[in-house]
């Protein structure tokens, strides 16, 4: 990471403050150091940039791409210790704390936290980012070319025919955008098609980041160059906390997770602590109510931040909130809660007056069945025919670019469409 790309972001969450970008941020719940594969890195991207076009066209505003990746290594658990029946007997070991701590098998000695393990995180998190930079840097994200970024499984039957007929039509005409533009010899058009990908993840493990937490020449302040947008989960975020602690002393912009059971003046009280100079670009707020949370919960929060004059981007996670656990015991998400969440969140942006600038979700490239609903027809009986994620379930490839189309309509005319 430099520090000059972080500034550039920085700006560009200014700009989504504004209401002139769009965040799309998504990807693992938990990346893992066996995941870094030029395969799986490649097709997040391209549902990234395939999600990121149709947001793109929809809005008609620049979307900016934010990965759940390069550093997505370690995860909070609600417990310490998990319990399992091994062979009749009733075991506990610690829980999985990611790839960055310990590792998922469930054995004593996969279980017991490893410090070498940050020094491979450190080693794959360069290898996913120079992989990213050198496929960019070769044109793979070429908007003049979008036909490169469909993913092997595109043609599929199960990716329903009016979706896909939208997708392609969609990618069409902004291709055709592109070259009227450059027709013109319009000079902006090298900004519009420059597609950038920024790296983000949970600041959990306080000893990985701080120990690349540097000074740069030429700039003020420390940067954690870790990632570009490291964020504080919603369990770690107390306002006397370490985390907090230490990403107030740091120049990148930070974003904090905030869920059903925040209390306004907290959140107001957690943008003094992290943006104390109020400065653009600086502060990301998201939200994780649960479907059924977002009235009670969220106008409160939205309203004492924006009447305290807060600077802050407003972003939904309608993943983290909508769990639920199948009568069988997996983890899982409906599609249906996360649309809901969102349709929701912005009706509550749209009273307030404030602005909805980005999104968060959990999702991957792959054909996985971890999340039910959505026109991929994922049932309850599906879920264990490709459930890979090692902790939340995440969004397939169909149920992705679906949301995308849902999202898009909802922020261009409150969801009138797709209703
Ligand atoms: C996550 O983003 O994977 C996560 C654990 O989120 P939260 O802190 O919102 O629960
Ligand atoms: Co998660």
């Amino acid at each position: 990471m430099t520090s000059w790309e972080i500034e550039r972001l920085r700006g560009f969450i200014g700009d989504a403050q504004d209401g002139k970008r769009f965040v799309l941020q998504g990807g693992d719940c938990a990346e893992t150091l066996a995941d870094c594969r030029a395969e799986q890195i490649t097709n997040k991207l391209k549902i990234l940039l395939q999600m990121s076009l149709v947001l793109v066209h929809g809005l008609r505003k620049p979307v900016v791409r934010v990965g759940r990746l390069a550093g997505q290594y370690a995860k909070p658990r609600s417990s310490a210790v998990e319990t399992r029946r091994v062979d009749g007997q009733e075991v506990s070991l610690p829980s999985y704390f990611g790839d960055l701590v310990n590792r998922a098998e469930f054995d004593a000695a996969s279980r017991r936290p490893d410090p070498h393990l940050m020094v491979r995180g450190y080693q794959h998190a360069a290898m996913t980012l120079n992989f990213i930079r050198s496929l960019l840097d070769g044109g793979f994200a070429d908007v003049h070319h979008p036909e490169y970024w469909d993913l092997s499984f595109f043609a599929d039957a199960s990716l329903p025919p009016e979706r896909r007929a939208a997708y392609e039509q969609v990618s069409r005409s902004l291709a055709e955008a592109v070259e009227f533009m450059e027709a013109l010899g319009e000079a902006r058009v090298d900004e519009l098609t420059r597609v950038e990908f920024f790296t983000s993840h949970e600041a959990l493990n306080l000893h990985y980041e701080t120990s690349q937490t540097r000074r740069v020449p030429h700039r003020a302040g420390w940067f954690d160059l870790t990632t570009h947008l490291p964020w504080i989960g919603e369990r770690t975020r107390a306002l006397d906390g370490a985390h907090v602690e230490y990403m107030r002393g740091i120049a990148n912009p930070v974003g904090v997770k905030l869920g059903p059971k925040t209390d306004p003046a907290e959140a107001v009280a957690l943008t003094e602590a992290l943006n104390p100079g109020n400065e653009r670009g600086k502060l990301v707020l998201i939200t994780r109510m649960g479907a059924g949370n977002v009235d009670a919960a969220l106008p409160g929060i939205v309203r004492a931040v924006t009447d305290a004059g807060r600077r802050v981007l407003w972003v939904s996670d309608p993943m983290h909130g909508n769990g639920m656990v199948t009568a069988e015991g997996v983890k899982t998400r409906h599609f249906d809660s996360i649309a809901d969440e969102l349709r929701k969140t912005c009706a509550v942006h749209r009273d307030v007056g404030s602005v909805l600038g980005g999104v968060h979700f959990e999702l991957t490239g792959e054909d996985v069945t971890e999340c039910i609903g959505g026109a991929s027809g994922v049932t309850e009986q599906h879920l264990t025919r490709n459930y890979v994620s090692p902790c939340d379930p995440r969004l397939n490839y169909q149920q992705s670019l679906e949301l995308a189309f849902i999202l898009s309509d909802l922020l261009r005319n409150g969801g009138a469409t797709s209703a």
